[in-house]
């Protein structure tokens, strides 16, 4: 067997595989994400320690199989995430998230003092609020006693690593967005380290996405009922180890992602970056191989903000009906005409990453009329996300990389409603993949490579990934969406002065 654990925002995810890459079973562990100010985001590493061992333990007693039984685990999760941990591998404050925006002045700052065509010379990216490095210096500037008291920085799914193995230890995936790696050569960016004043043994040990990083030790099994001295991989920051399990490994497939935050993903052979920098360029968990990727901050995470705050009803009935609330909001979604008779939405919730780099953004509902109900506004979020992505398309276009089939994942994609509105708004046909489980099966994936399972990530990903279902654009909607895109795009542009 495989195990593949998925260290996501909203909640951990444990699946277990067969060889084969059939899903036996799999277990959810939800966190809170806290937001003490507005534009914060935390979570506490103990709540994602608390849900890996939760998740694994369920399925270990569910399936009744035996820790020994697992072949190799492979680690996924949220990116840029900053974990900080002192002397004794104490976590010394809160993990500052890939969605906090505190930080905007220090990455103008680091712009301001090692200049930003430098940064992108170094790592391939811009300094962004998101990456790893800029909420390390803020922690630098407003925390001085946390910042000396420094003995580890880790990303979110190493956190979990040393805990299951002692070992400090990363990926170049994941590790490409800290900002501290320079991605062409996938090496920590000695300059990048000079220039920001920290120490190079702060950070874990570099390896490509597939290698064995270390075992499960006496503690870790302790804790988690897994056997000691199973091997675990590096895994994957969640994007490029979804794309694994999407088998994006290839050029010309590109996958659009609505989790939490939504993705647009495409392979490439050489590093590729977009002058503009709003696509990110990272490693791919493929030796030797990149990925360029758009982000729309709220995805995934608008939906979820809107039945959080006026789907009381919706999940009334779902619960007494024994649905998902999403799938009801869904079905209600479809009753409306495309483009939601004139309702728009803007996704900037948490400020917007591509095409914008613009933190300060804010969500924006325009068009409202008394005809409105609120099937129309569930709607409208899942075209002002699709719109979103969009964007990050044309991109992809511009920079001339091939787009020749698209396949939609994450939660959003469960929807048939969102997987159509994405095809008609791209005006592409969108594949889904069988038996979805992004990010952990990538991982687990992974973890086939490492222990010899796999000869490569293409051959893993070849034996194991089967493409489900087609999703055809639809002629009459693409003439309205084509109207209300170029309406949504004007809609930033005329409002972002005053955000
Ligand atoms: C990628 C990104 C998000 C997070 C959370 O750059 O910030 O996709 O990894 O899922």
């Amino acid at each position: 067997f495989l195990l593949g654990i998925d260290i996501g925002t909203s909640g951990t995810k444990t699946c277990l595989f067969r060889e084969d890459g059939t899903v036996i079973s799999s277990a959810l562990a939800e966190y809170p994400m806290y937001q003490p100010k507005p534009g914060w985001a935390e979570q506490h590493p103990e709540d994602w320690w608390q849900a890996v061992r939760d998740s694994v333990g369920r399925i270990l007693a569910e399936t009744g199989i035996s820790g020994k039984e697992i072949r190799g685990i492979g680690l996924t999760g949220q990116m840029h995430g900053l974990v900080l941990l002192d002397r004794e591998g104490k976590v010394l404050r809160p993990a500052i998230i890939w969605c906090d925006q505190r930080t905007e002045a220090q990455a103008k700052g680091m712009e301001e003092r090692i200049g930003r065509e430098r940064i992108i010379e170094y790592t391939a990216n811009p300094p962004l609020p998101n990456f790893t490095a800029v909420k390390l210096m803020w922690v630098k500037e407003r925390e001085p006693e946390v910042f000396e008291r420094i003995h580890r920085v880790l990303l979110p799914k190493d956190y979990i690593r040393y805990k299951l193995t002692g070992e400090f230890a990363t990926e170049v995936s994941d590790a490409s967005g800290t900002l501290l790696l320079d991605v062409a050569n996938r090496s920590w960016s000695g300059e990048m380290i000079r220039h920001l004043g920290i120490q190079r043994d702060w950070l874990p040990r570099l390896h490509e996405s597939h290698e064995v990083t270390g075992t499960v030790h006496a503690q870790g099994s302790k804790e988690t009922g897994l056997a000691a001295g199973t091997p675990v991989v590096g895994g994957g920051g969640d994007q490029a180890a979804g794309a694994v399990g999407n088998g994006i490994v290839r050029p010309g497939v590109v996958s659009a992602v609505i989790g939490t935050s939504g993705v647009v993903f495409a392979f490439s052979e050489q590093v590729k970056v977009d002058a503009g920098g709003r696509l990110h360029t990272f490693c791919h968990a493929v030796p030797g191989k990149w990925h360029v990727m758009g982000v729309t901050q709220a995805a995934g995470g608008s939906l979820q903000w809107f039945r959080n705050q006026f789907g009381d009803a919706e999940r009334n009935v779902a619960d007494l009906l024994n649905k998902d609330p999403y799938e009801l909001f869904s079905e209600q979604a479809a009753l409306v005409e495309p483009g939601s008779e004139g309702l728009i939405f803007l996704p900037y919730l948490m400020g917007e990453r591509t095409p914008h780099l613009d933190p300060a953004a804010k969500g924006v509902f325009f068009g409202i009329t008394s005809r409105h109900r609120k099937n129309h506004f569930v709607r409208a979020v899942m075209e002002g996300v699709a719109y979103s992505l969009a964007d990050s398309l044309s991109i992809l276009r511009e920079m001339e990389l091939k787009v020749s089939e698209v396949r939609v994942s994450g939660g959003g994609a469960r929807s048939p409603l969102w997987r159509q509105i994405i095809a008609d708004v791209f005006g592409h046909d969108v594949y889904s993949v069988r038996a979805n489980e992004g990010p952990a099966f990538g991982a687990a994936l992974l973890a086939g490579v490492g222990t010899g399972l796999f000869a490569s990530v293409e051959e893993a990903c070849e034996q194991t990934i089967r493409v489900a279902e087609k999703c055809r654009p639809l002629g009459e909607n693409r003439a309205v969406y084509d109207r209300y895109y170029r309406l949504y795009r004007k809609l930033y542009q005329d409002l972002k002065e005053d955000f």
